[in-house]
């Protein structure tokens, strides 16, 4: 059973300037499906989609995002949520922080610069139930974050008094606190340096082994899927190329543009051949013909410049989108 289904998702950005419309294809044809109790991470190089597909999936589109066709399904097993057409009311009241949540790089976004930690909390409970005790729901907050390791006394600081690893724990333990079956996660550890991200990856992978719930998490960083996530899927350009269980994907991965994703990586004790690529990612205002990755692919053959390739299921949980791919030369 999947918890969330994806399929033939398309959203763009549709921007008007100096009479010039402009359409950004930003996610052009995605399905995967999420299952519970799993990490499934998200990667591609900057700009390649990541975070408007997370926009879309968690009910976030807004002008000049438009999606324009496709559907994103929440199913709970007790009720299903058209994402794409949820209000924000029926979001506020009944989804967000119970059933998804999200953790976004800036964690600034979810703290009040101006209100103690302990006050963010009391405001996500009052906007979708209401605290029947605040003594008592300080003690329930207190056992949560105290059980992610994070001391009693950071519900009594304002957020610039804290390092930005504890407030991304704190926005991590805001995001858990009502034990949501989805939690979103979009380049998470991004701006913090390395010791401090394995700390705030562990307490995810932590968390998530507890709950079992659901993580969704999206980064550029093929190290951290490495460390963290179950299965991974790759986005170029708008499109899904490649999606397997992370060991097959760092082990076997077959679309060119994995295999250089993969081997630009220093991994000890796996051996890739190195492929060089040339140009740069494209303009998803006027994106390649045919398969996306073309112009900069060493292995491009007349087809790929005409014919979109369709992904293939090369074994049951192993999925790549090129012609190569298709037709047994990889
Ligand atoms: N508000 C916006 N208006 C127009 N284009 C946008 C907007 N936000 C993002 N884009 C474009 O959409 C594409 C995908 O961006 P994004 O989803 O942020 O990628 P990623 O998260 O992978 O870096 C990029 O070409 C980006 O420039
Ligand atoms: S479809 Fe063609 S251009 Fe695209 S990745 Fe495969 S070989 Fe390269
Ligand atoms: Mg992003």
């Amino acid at each position: 059973m999947a918890i969330l289904s994806v399929r033939d998702l398309r959203a763009y950005y549709r921007t008007e300037a100096y009479g010039i419309s402009r359409t950004v294809h930003a996610v052009d044809g995605v399905s995967f499906d999420l299952h519970p109790d799993e990490i499934y991470g998200v990667a591609g190089e900057s700009s390649c989609g990541k975070s408007t597909l997370i926009k879309v999936i968690s009910g976030n589109v807004k002008p000049p995002l438009k999606a324009y066709s496709g559907s994103v399904e929440y199913d709970n097993g007790l009720q299903k949520v058209d994402m794409l057409t949820i209000s924000p009311e029926e979001m506020r009241r009944n989804i967000r922080w119970k059933e998804i949540s999200y953790v976004m790089q800036g964690s600034m976004s979810v703290l009040n610069p101006v209100r103690k930690i302990i006050k963010t909390f009391e405001d996500i409970v009052e906007s979708h139930r209401g605290i029947q005790d605040k003594k008592v729901f300080r003690e329930q907050v207190e056992a949560h974050i105290n059980r992610l390791g994070l001391p009693t006394d950071v519900l009594n600081a304002y957020p610039h008094q804290l390092s930005g690893g504890m407030r991304q724990r704190v926005a991590i333990a805001l995001a858990t606190m009502f034990q949501p079956r989805l939690i979103i996660a979009d380049e998470p550890t991004t701006a913090l340096d390395v010791v401090v991200q394995r700390g705030v990856l562990q307490m995810l992978k932590e968390i998530q082994a507890e709950s079992k719930n659901t993580v969704l998490l999206v980064t550029h960083d093929m190290a951290v899927h490495a460390n963290v996530a179950d299965r991974v899927m790759i986005m170029y350009a708008g499109r899904i190329v490649e999606e397997a269980p992370t060991k097959t994907i760092f082990k076997s991965p077959l679309h060119p543009y994995t295999k250089h994703l993969i081997s630009s990586l220093p991994m000890i004790g796996v051996r890739t051949t190195k492929t060089s690529l040339r140009g740069s990612p494209p303009n998803l205002a006027n994106p390649p013909s045919g398969c996306r990755f073309h112009p900069r692919c060493p292995l491009a053959m007349e087809v790929c410049r005409t014919e979109i390739p369709e992904m293939v299921d090369v074994e049951s949980r192993h999925r790549v989108a090129c012609h190569l791919v298709k037709g047994g030369a990889l």
